[in-house]
């Protein structure tokens, strides 16, 4: 029994989380990260992002991310493959190259070639391009290379690079701040649509899920949100749900019932194929003085775990 054995008895394909080179150096944490009845899926926080895996130009770089994979083949776990067009993480020999609109997207394009090519028939899904969009659902120009350089054509010409370097890859768009109905949300739709008006596949959007604790709502919110992308034939998954509390003051019990919302809307979207939590222990979390996951500094579990497993239901 676990988060994912409830997850795949609620109809889900998994309950997964982030992993991290810090984690497999860390026995203790390693050990609940390795327990498939806990997490059926693993995603590389940082170690198949573009800094890490092309540090200088056409000289690829896989070590880090083959061990993780490695172990998800060891123990059964399914990868989300995270992420090839991103804004952040990219090495400066990109960044600061000077290259023109056409070097910009052949190096786009080889880059995808080779990190989706060295995974072909490993990733159930690739977040092809993440954070694209502006909090008003405008596309993202000021501080990205891509959006900058080429403009949001960058977006489906990913997609076909993607497509083609890994046909039973599940292509997915990546997003925060798109778990309930606004304008970053439209701005999602209408870049999934803008891709499929390009004749690039699309298969999902990934909802990343970075909440607080006590904004989260209630379940219908996120479901009529979910619905909103399934109509437009992608599935959906929470990508990277965390639920911030901060550490000095935390409530635990409030973000127990919210992370059991969340699980709650996605059991009752046939769409939402799961959720990835980001990371799981809060000794290892991105956001600073915080307590967002359902395991604590010294890896016991949390009142979230129990409300996550209630939330799925029975086994
Ligand atoms: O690469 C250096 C390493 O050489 C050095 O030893 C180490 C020392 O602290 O720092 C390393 O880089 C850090 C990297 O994580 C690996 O630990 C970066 O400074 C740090 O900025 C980076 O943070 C990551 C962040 O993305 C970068 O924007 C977080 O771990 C990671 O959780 C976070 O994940 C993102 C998702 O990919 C996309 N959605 C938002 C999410 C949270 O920001």
């Amino acid at each position: 029994d676990g988060l994912n054995a409830r997850a795949v008895a609620a109809g889900k394909k998994y309950f997964g989380t982030a992993i991290s080179t810090t984690i497999l150096n860390d026995a203790s944490a390693n050990a609940i990260g390795k327990n498939f009845q806990d997490f059926g899926q693993y995603t590389c926080e940082n170690e198949m992002k573009f800094d890490a895996t092309e540090p200088s130009r056409g000289s690829f770089s896989y070590g880090n991310a083959d061990k993780i994979v490695a172990q998800a083949q060891a123990n059964g776990q399914i990868l989300r493959c995270h992420a090839l067009v991103w804004h952040s993480q990219v090495p400066s020999w990109v960044t600061s190259g000077g290259f023109n609109n056409a070097t910009l997207i052949s190096i786009m394009q080889n880059h995808i070639a080779n990190v989706v090519g060295h995974y072909k028939g490993k990733c159930y899904a690739w977040d092809v391009v993440n954070e694209a969009l502006n909090e008003d659902g405008s596309y993202r120009s000021s501080g990205s290379v891509w959006g900058s350089t080429i403009g949001p054509a960058f977006i489906p010409i990913a997609f076909a690079a993607a497509a083609a370097a890994d046909p039973g890859a599940k292509l997915y768009y990546n997003d925060y701040n798109c778990d309930k109905a606004g304008a970053k949300a439209t701005g999602a739709q209408n870049l999934i649509k803008m891709v499929k008006s390009y004749g690039a596949p699309i298969h999902g959007f990934g909802m990343q899920g970075h909440m607080t604790t006590g904004q989260v709502g209630s379940a219908s919110a996120l479901v009529s949100n979910m619905q909103g992308f399934t109509a437009l034939g992608v599935e959906v998954a929470y990508t990277e749900l965390d639920m911030a509390t901060p550490s000095s003051n935390p409530n635990f019990n409030q973000q127990a019932t919210d992370y059991a919302t969340v699980v709650s809307a996605c059991k009752q979207v046939a769409g939402c194929v799961g959720i990835t939590i980001w990371g799981f222990t809060d000794r290892y979390t991105w956001i600073s003085n915080s307590a967002p996951l359902p395991w604590d500094t010294n890896f016991q579990k949390k009142a979230a775990y129990a409300s996550i497993l209630n939330a799925w239901g029975s086994a």
